[in-house]
């Protein structure tokens, strides 16, 4: 089990990105407004590339879940299902895409995150199997040309041969075993924002969501190449370390491409990485994000199965609804930057 922790919890080199993108957060502080009307139900609903969602939050793409419970993502299928978020499986689940399309709930929405193969015929073939077992939207995830140096996955020993994936293992006719590293030399670091248009076709039309733009220029590429969202991560910290929080490549995007977070039904924005509350959720949201992502807060609770997994997502809403309360605002729209203070950040 430690081993497991490791993997989940483990950061590029110190750690510094993936904890600053957790404490950075508490940088940005609230301007409450009194004497609202705040009794009553709220409306938390927001719109991910077209897609209802019925909380402003989702689950993030992350390998390997049987590292924590025998059933890996199947369990965050049905939790993400129980309370009505989307759930991105990533492209190196231990489960099969096939499986986990077939245990979802007929209204629940799941996003298909792929690494672009290096045979490309395979990611093209995974790409159409998506469209066709009902995925509604691609997370191309374009920030691992090498994987990151994860020195805690190293100290703790972690046996790459005894992760089980889903879906390339069985392909392989590796009985579905895979090793991490012969999983990750797999991933095409010849990428370039062309491949947008290709991956678009090859879903049969899907949107694409970007996953990993850390950068102005990259966003307005992406855009410009075709992108429907894109999600602003640093990979929770594994890939660069010392790359720009989640939470100031936001600002970044507010300062010098504000036009990008004007509008849910052109471009989605996602903030990924380091959130932990649902004050954090709301200040994304204030800020012009249309939802946040996370993954090691649901990762460390699949151990507790399906229930875990509904139970962190139970207390994110709780959170999320305490903190709009608090503001004087009754739904996600009337969120605004009105409601924060960044000016602590404006430094950076
Ligand atoms: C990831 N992440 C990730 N991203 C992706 O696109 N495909 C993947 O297979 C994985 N795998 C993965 C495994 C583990 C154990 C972790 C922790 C993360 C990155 C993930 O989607 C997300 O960007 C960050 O983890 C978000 O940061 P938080 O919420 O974990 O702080």
């Amino acid at each position: 089990m430690l081993r497991s922790w490791a993997y989940y919890a483990s950061a590029a080199d110190d750690g510094w990105t993936a904890q600053q993108s957790k404490d950075v957060w508490s940088q940005v502080r609230f301007r409450p407004r009194v004497l609202r009307n705040v009794d009553g139900p709220l409306d938390l609903r927001t719109r991910i590339v077209g897609n209802e969602s019925r909380l402003p939050f989702m689950i993030s793409p992350a390998a390997m879940g049987k590292l924590a419970h025998s059933d890996g993502e199947l369990c965050l299928v049905e939790g993400a299902g129980r309370v009505g978020i989307v759930y991105a499986p990533s492209n190196h689940c231990s489960v099969a895409h096939h499986d986990l399309a077939a245990a979802a709930r007929p209204s629940q929405t799941l996003f298909f995150q792929l690494y672009v193969h290096r045979e490309r015929w395979r990611s093209e073939k995974q790409l159409a199997d998506a469209n066709a077992m009902g995925f509604k939207a691609v997370i191309i995830t374009v920030d691992v040309a090498v994987p990151g140096n994860r020195e805690l996955d190293l100290r703790t020993g972690l046996d790459d041969n005894a992760l089980t994936l889903g879906n390339e293992g069985a392909e392989l006719g590796q009985k579905g075993t895979l090793a991490v590293a012969t999983t990750a030399a797999t991933i095409d670091a010849s990428v370039t924002f062309d491949d947008i248009a290709w991956v678009k076709k090859a879903s049969g039309g899907l949107p694409v969501l970007v996953k990993g733009i850390q950068c102005v220029e990259d966003a307005l590429a992406a855009v410009a190449a075709g992108a429907d969202g894109l999600v602003l991560s640093n990979h929770g910290g594994r890939q660069v370390n010392t790359a720009t929080t989640p939470l100031e490549i936001l600002l970044e995007l507010r300062h010098h491409a504000p036009h990008l977070l004007s509008s849910t039904d052109k471009l989605t924005i996602i903030v990924d990485g380091g959130v932990r509350r649902g004050t954090d959720i709301v200040k994304a949201l204030c800020l012009g994000a249309h939802a946040v992502s996370l993954a090691r807060p649901f990762m460390y609770s699949l151990v507790y199965g399906p229930d875990g997994v509904e139970k962190v997502a139970r207390v994110l809403e709780d959170e999320v609804v305490r903190a709009m309360k608090l503001l004087g605002v009754t739904s996600v729209g009337e969120l605004g930057p009105q409601f924060v203070n960044t000016s602590r950040l404006d430094r950076l």
